[in-house]
């Protein structure tokens, strides 16, 4: 759990769904419940439009009804490039039938939508941000004083000690927004924990955890199972075995406290926002507001969201 979460706290999640992106929507809706209290969809593995509708259709699949709202499309600087098609599928989930939710997005913004929930939560209400952060730093420019009014953000991005998965230097949802990111986390948060590839990349999940993903499971968490076999593709040759790693359901973990931070750097980060080819590039800074870098973390996260993902509350 970061600095300031206590059982008490809920969530916003900001996501890009896509295939990780869904396997942290199923563990959150296994452990933290109704404590999800509202979704984004934000463009980056796919349009804004298309994470929201494949958002619908998953919480549609375990019978949740979490308000989910369209977040931002464009990035702050130029335009939306399209996604990872080759990553996630050109339907963000890996080429599996979803069907239609019952359920539609919210009338207001993913913006307007975060700020009904912090005047409603305040300081109770914590951002896990698992997309670019385009969304988030436009709720920084209309929700007055947001940094200070919630709990904190936890945000899966950066590569710090390690190289970048979108160029050498840059992890996506930092590079696919670099302006953005580099506005969150010059924020004065009371508490920001930031999950980058340093640590999402040792965390993994395989066939075997996948099968027992789906073992006797609800329709939720079946769907998720098959989608992974098209992330398990892409990796494959990378890693040189089937599996691939946790990034999104990792980042949630930590943010809810199921999986302890054991090792980080504490201190800013700067981000690249130049046209250079370190665009999107994650560093330590001398200067900046204090944030947690996750570099391990203690125990079996993949076990553990494993069992937070089947929990049998998900239809
Ligand atoms: O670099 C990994 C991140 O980019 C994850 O959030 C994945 O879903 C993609 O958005
Ligand atoms: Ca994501």
């Amino acid at each position: 759990m970061t600095d300031t979460a206590t059982p008490e706290t809920v969530f916003y999640l900001d996501c890009d769904t896509g295939i990780d992106d869904a396997l942290a929507l199923a563990y959150l809706l296994g452990t933290a419940g109704d404590r999800l209290v509202g979704i984004g969809a934000t463009s980056g593995n796919v349009a804004a439009a298309v994470g929201a509708e494949n958002t619908l259709r998953l919480l549609g699949l375990a019978g949740a009804t979490v308000p989910v709202a369209l977040g931002e499309h464009h990035p702050r600087r130029g335009s939306f490039d399209g996604g990872a098609p080759h990553v996630h599928g050109a339907d963000g989930v890996g080429g599996v039938p979803l069907p239609e939710s019952d359920s539609r997005l919210v009338a207001e913004s993913a913006v307007e939508l975060l700020a009904d929930l912090v005047e409603r939560f305040g300081e109770r209400l914590h951002i896990i941000a698992i997309a670019p952060l385009t969304t988030i730093s436009r709720a920084l420019d209309v929700i007055p004083d947001l940094a200070s009014r919630v709990d904190g953000i936890t945000l899966m991005g950066g590569a710090v000690t390690v190289p970048g998965n979108i160029t050498p230097h840059a992890e996506a949802n930092i590079a696919n927004d670099a302006q953005a990111a580099a506005h969150v986390l010059a924020a004065e948060w009371r508490s920001a924990t930031v999950v980058p590839l340093d640590v999402t990349m040792r965390h993994r999940f395989e066939p075997r955890d996948t099968a027992e993903l789906a073992r006797d499971a609800g329709a939720l968490a079946t769907a998720v199972s098959a989608m992974f076999e098209a992330y398990f593709d892409f990796y494959e040759p990378g890693l040189g075995v089937r599996a691939a790693p946790l990034h999104d359901p990792l980042a949630a973990a930590i943010a809810l406290g199921d999986v302890v931070i054991e090792q980080s750097l504490r201190g800013a980060l700067a981000v690249d926002t130049s046209d250079s080819p370190e665009r999107g590039r994650t560093t330590r800074a001398d200067t900046g507001p204090s944030t947690t870098t996750v570099l391990e973390v203690g125990g079996d996260a993949a076990e553990r969201i494993l069992r937070g993902a089947r929990t049998p509350r998900l239809r």
